[in-house]
């Protein structure tokens, strides 16, 4: 219990660092709103307190008096005030917000520290709040991102180069029943829609080695593919035209790209980042379509996502992470968000999954083509509307993790989720394949 007691510390520690970080600025900066899908800084840095408040002062029972008057609390419930008002709000002033984070965080470390001696709570809600404040970290740089002006934050740390060769390459997941999902024995600070583990039978695909990449996706542009009906969905394509798109958020028509208010090259070898999950699709339909890959080209879907990334056939069994047991390091993945942005194919040879998959975990969270359900056996954590509400919503499921993501918070079973058409996430995508089962049963 005490080394579970100090990772709890660590990792809480480690994330109010990095969004006192985030929030490092003054009172105009934080009070403003870059987009009406994302807050001001101000609301993200309360909310934060206020949902630890929640979960770890009051343990989940909001009848309990808070340490804010209910009138402020109200102001950051996330289901009664939508993100485009969040800026009109009357919001506690930055350092009204950080002072009662700081407040709320003590008397959670003095819970810590007696938790499994005369605190019976449970350690994972402790996880739980964690990936929430990590969560809303990425969140920000979402934000930051959409921000005009001169650039508030560092260019960014170093990355490994990436390797010729791989980009629009693929390889094979063999047929066979694989286990889905985790729980809580194996992964005890899994998210309630990760569990339970489940024996699935997904039949042989294939899945890109690595991310589609700026200058695979930049042909598309170049050959007409935006204003080509052919390549995308009913669906997609109104939503393309209603909202004028014609690239990737943030490219320039001049090669560039604007980068959190830095403009520069688009680097040819990096994952493409900030695409709908339609310009996704269309991409894969134009590239199977036109022979620059093998034809039937398509997203995968969750499940085959997380095969790929973990099962390892000959074992029969999952790994914890795609190359095995160890803990993520800046040689195996681009996690953690410093770098800003992420790395480029290739980068990463010794992150390849039991298949041969690289770069599943880091530098982009890559769109799948399934909606967001639950898995069999469901049952919500304390925090119950985290999941419950937006199943069966109008979302798809994100699987890997982008470079913003704290490795303390990420699994290959983390399911992220968004609406198909919003591209402010750093959201990219990898490839697919059904593979016909061959005639002799092999
Ligand atoms: C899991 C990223 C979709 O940002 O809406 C933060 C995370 N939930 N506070 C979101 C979340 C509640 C959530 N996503
Ligand atoms: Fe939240």
């Amino acid at each position: 219990m005490s080394d579970l007691r100090e990772r709890l510390a660590r990792d809480l520690t480690t994330a109010r660092d990095r969004t006192l970080r985030l929030t490092d600025h003054d009172e105009p900066e934080l009070l403003r709103q870059h987009t009406p899908l994302l807050s001001p800084l101000v609301w993200d840095l309360a909310h934060i307190g206020q949902q630890e408040d929640l979960w770890l002062l009051r343990r989940g029972d909001a009848r309990r008096p808070g340490l804010l008057p209910p009138d402020v609390e109200a102001l950051y419930d996330a289901f009664t005030q939508p993100r485009a008002v969040r800026a009109r709000l009357p919001l506690l002033p930055p350092v009204e917000a950080r002072a009662f984070g700081r407040e709320v965080r003590g008397r959670v470390l003095d819970r810590l520290e007696r938790l499994g001696a005369d605190d019976d709570g449970d350690p994972f809600d402790f996880a739980m709040v964690v990936s929430h404040e990590q969560q809303h970290d990425e969140t920000m740089l979402q934000a930051l991102n959409l921000r005009v002006g001169p650039p508030l934050l560092a260019a960014g740390t170093p990355l490994p180069p990436g390797r010729p060769g791989v980009a629009g390459t693929s390889v094979l997941v063999p047929g066979g029943p694989f286990v889905l999902g985790v729980d809580p024995a194996d992964e005890p600070f899994s998210l309630d829609n990760e569990r339970p583990a489940h024996p699935v039978d997904v039949p042989a695909f294939r899945i890109g080695r690595v991310p589609v990449t700026n200058a695979e996706y930049a042909r598309f542009v170049a050959d007409g593919g935006y204003a080509d009906p052919r390549w995308w969905s009913a669906r997609g394509w109104a939503q393309r035209c209603e909202a004028g798109l014609d690239r990737p958020q943030f490219w320039g028509v001049d090669g560039t790209r604007t980068r959190f208010g830095v403009v520069e090259p688009l680097p040819p070898d990096e994952p493409v980042q900030h695409v709908t999950s339609f310009e996704a699709e269309a991409y894969a339909a134009w590239a199977g379509g036109t022979g620059v890959v093998p034809p039937g080209a398509r997203l995968p879907t969750e499940v085959e996502w997380e095969k790929a990334a973990v099962w390892d056939p000959a074992a029969g069994r999952r790994r914890r992470w795609p190359w095995g047991s160890a803990e993520p390091t800046p040689s195996l993945a681009n996690l953690g968000g410093d770098a800003l942005r992420p790395a480029p194919v290739g980068a990463y040879p010794a992150s390849a999954s039991a298949c041969g998959a690289e770069q599943m975990v880091g530098d982009v969270w890559e769109w799948t083509s399934s909606p967001f359900r639950p898995w069999p056996g469901f049952v919500p954590m304390l925090y119950a509307d985290y999941s419950a509400p937006f199943f069966g919503g109008d979302y798809r499921v994100l699987r890997g993790g982008s470079w913003a993501v704290d490795p303390a918070i990420l699994r290959p079973s983390f399911r992220n989720w968004d609406h198909p058409y919003r591209r402010q996430i750093f959201s990219g995508f990898r490839l697919a394949w059904s593979v016909e089962p061959s005639a002799d049963g092999g």
